[in-house]
């Protein structure tokens, strides 16, 4: 049984980890990462040379973490399907490059999280998305 919703109002749907961390949240997670890769020697050379707040791969990445966890799919109106691994595969991504992403990761998730008060157990989604994706993004030895 469908409850009857006036016109213009929306129907009920869950509390996402978006609505309770906020967009500023996802914005300094992403221009944080880059941030750090900027100055990663390890990894830097994969990347563009613009990788400021105001570019276009921490905007990418910024719409992705935001339509992913929740929000607005404003990557996806974009660009279409994410296919993330596929979209990653003209980069040689072993080991080594993953655990360098994932330390600049890392770091701006906590500065992020501390920043603009993320809860524990929405800190720690994140953390367990960020580490459980970057393993999945390796692909070469
Ligand atoms: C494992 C280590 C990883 C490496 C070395 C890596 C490397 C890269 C590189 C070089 C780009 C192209 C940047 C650009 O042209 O702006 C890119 C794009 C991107 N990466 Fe990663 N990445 C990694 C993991 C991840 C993970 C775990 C995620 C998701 C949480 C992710 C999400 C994205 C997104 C959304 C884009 C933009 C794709 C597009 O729309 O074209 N990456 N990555």
């Amino acid at each position: 049984m469908f409850a009857a919703y006036p016109r213009g109002v929306q129907p009920p749907r869950p509390e996402t980890p978006f609505d309770r961390l906020g967009e500023a949240f996802f914005a300094e997670l992403a221009a944080g990462l880059y941030a750090g890769i900027a100055s990663d020697a390890r990894i830097r050379a994969m990347f563009p040379q613009d990788l400021g707040p105001q570019s276009p791969s921490v905007a990418d990445m910024r719409e992705f973490l935001v339509q992913y966890f929740g929000g607005p799919a404003h990557y996806s109106e974009r660009k279409g399907h994410p296919r993330l691994r596929a979209r990653h595969m003209r980069f040689p991504i072993d080991q080594a490059a993953r655990d360098a992403w994932l330390e600049n990761a890392l770091a701006a998730l906590d500065r992020a999280a501390a920043a603009h008060g993320a809860g524990a157990d929405d800190h720690a989604l994140v953390r367990r998305y960020l580490v459980e994706v970057s393993q999945f993004m390796i692909n070469h030895a």
